[in-house]
């Protein structure tokens, strides 16, 4: 096995300890009422033309958190333009100074934490475990791709002939194009814009419309850490204008793409019909992800992992468990601790340390998830457990956390975005057509395993065609250099965000020969 030097990845906040405690909960309560502002960051200069619109809370719509300004097309070309400027001179920069700079903003992205997570669960409805998380993950990635880049980017001497000198350059693109989803509203934005500006791309960064405030904010601070204005500008709005204009552009050099697996092939098809070079799309999409527990699992285990994986972040992670496989001699055991387990779960303000399940993001999301449980109910699916939702919930966007019993992995359409966990029992005889199946979907991301048969765990690991699999733990939060992650299949072109490889999509390559 090759061994990679050793890291560190951020330590992010220690709840347990009082002096980290205290204050941040000061800080905290001073942030919840802060009315933020947002727009397109082009030029270095926030722009504030067309309409503005209301940020409202997932949790409380009446609760405004601030308000945002969508980009035009003309702002787009506008902002294209600049990008394409700028990049022969960011291309130049010596990696090491870029690598700096994205160091800073891991710094500063530290020293604005705070707000960040304040923003977190205000804006995106995130708990505020997963606010500490997602600083920590986004901190991770820019020193990460910093650190990749120095590697990556050195020039490489090659053998040749004598009196012949053949060096291999790797180099950015050009103008990159990084449409980042709202689950991830701080990491992914700046894990897919930290690669891209490591390798000496200039960015086009698109957040998802939902969480336009934190990528505001995450911009500003990338400009204050020495990112050039014109190499880093930020465009809002929705899909159907800045994605769509920005990726019919002739003049964008790569998209790196991280969202549902319709918007990927619809992104992929733009990119075909534009005019202009054969570029680069990175896309890391859905998920049909199961767990297979067979009965020498350990069901307390199970149901610990199995909770954390399909509801933690309302279960709205690409990675979170949809389908649990249980073999039949172990089910009615894992599910009565399953249902116990439910029932303790707290559905209520994100912005409360006990809260264990959020809202989902908005009123779509929530009403295709409630259109989803009505369709299971009318063809008569068992329902297992169902967690009630608490004081407050009706101001905002829930879902009740949901355990249902269906048949087979393949009675489910599309992917389910949300905390609806969908049980089927298994017989060991049948654990082949389990494992076709669940390869049928097309899909292949996350995958968990609970055995303590090694040779079973080894075997299912090998023959199921995920990403990422997880052997008797849960199958979320995969760790920047620890767990490279992203799918095959339908779930992405791959390569692994947090990975070894992931750079390497972001740069071109040139041979100088020399015959000296
Ligand atoms: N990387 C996240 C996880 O592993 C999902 O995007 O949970």
């Amino acid at each position: 096995l090759a061994i990679f030097p050793d890291r560190t990845n951020s330590r992010g906040l220690n709840m347990n300890i009082e002096g980290i405690r205290v204050p941040f909960f000061k800080a905290l309560d001073k942030l919840a009422g802060k009315s933020w502002q947002g727009g397109p960051i082009v030029g270095g200069k926030t722009l504030t033309t067309g309409t503005a619109n209301a940020v409202l809370s997932p949790q409380n719509n009446g609760h405004q958190v601030g308000q945002v300004h969508f980009a035009d097309k003309a702002t787009v070309e506008l902002a294209v333009g600049k990008a394409q400027a700028a990049f022969g001179g960011w291309r130049n920069t010596p990696v090491d100074v870029r690598a700096q700079a994205l160091e800073k903003l891991a710094d500063l992205l530290e020293e604005h934490q705070d707000e960040f997570i304040s923003l977190c669960t205000r804006e995106a409805g995130k708990l505020l475990q997963d606010g500490i998380d997602e600083v920590r993950e986004a901190v991770d990635f820019c020193r990460y791709y910093a650190n990749e880049a120095r590697v990556l980017m050195e020039p490489k001497k090659l053998p040749g002939y004598t009196g012949e000198l053949n060096l291999l350059f790797a180099q950015g693109r050009g103008p990159f194009v990084c449409i980042s989803p709202w689950n991830f509203p701080l990491a992914i934005f700046l894990g897919q814009i930290s690669a891209a500006l490591a390798t000496g791309n200039t960015v086009l960064a698109k957040p998802a419309e939902q969480t336009s405030l934190i990528a505001h904010l995450a911009v500003t601070l990338a400009h204050k850490a020495g990112i050039p204005a014109d190499v880093l500008q930020l465009l809002p709005g929705d899909g159907a204008t800045v994605g769509a204009t920005l990726t019919a552009d002739p003049r964008i050099a790569g998209v790196c793409f991280t969202g549902s697996t319709d918007t990927a092939m619809l992104i992929n098809q733009t990119l075909a019909k534009r005019k202009g070079a054969i570029i680069p799309l990175i896309a890391e999409t859905g998920g049909q992800n199961a767990m297979i527990v067979d009965s020498t699992a350990l069901p307390e285990q199970v149901v610990r992992d199995v909770v954390r994986a399909a509801f933690q972040s309302a279960g709205q992670r690409c990675s979170a468990l949809r389908v649990l496989y249980l073999q039949d001699d172990i089910a009615e055991r894992v599910l009565g601790i399953l249902k116990g387990a439910m029932n303790e779960l707290s559905v209520a303000d994100p912005a409360l340390w006990s809260t264990d399940v959020g809202p989902v993001i908005d009123q779509d999301a929530q009403s295709g998830l409630e259109a989803h449980l009505s369709r299971m109910q009318a063809e008569g699916k068992n329902i297992i457990a169902q967690t009630s939702l608490g004081k407050g919930c009706d101001q905002g966007f829930y879902i009740q956390p949901t355990a249902l019993e269906i048949g087979a992995i393949g009675e489910l359409e599309k992917e389910q975005f949300g905390p609806i966990l969908h049980v089927v029992r298994f017989k060991a005889k049948d654990i082949d057509q389990v494992i076709k199946d669940i390869n049928n979907t097309g899909y292949g991301l996350t995958l968990g395993i609970h055995s303590r048969n090694e040779s079973f765990a080894e075997y299912v690991a090998q023959s199921i065609d995920a990403g990422n699999a997880y052997i008797n733990r849960d199958q979320i939060g995969a760790m920047v250099g620890v767990q490279p992650f992203g799918g095959q299949g339908l779930s992405g072109t791959g390569p692994k965000a947090g990975g070894p490889h992931y750079l390497t999509r972001f740069i071109t390559e040139k041979t100088i020969t020399n015959n000296t």
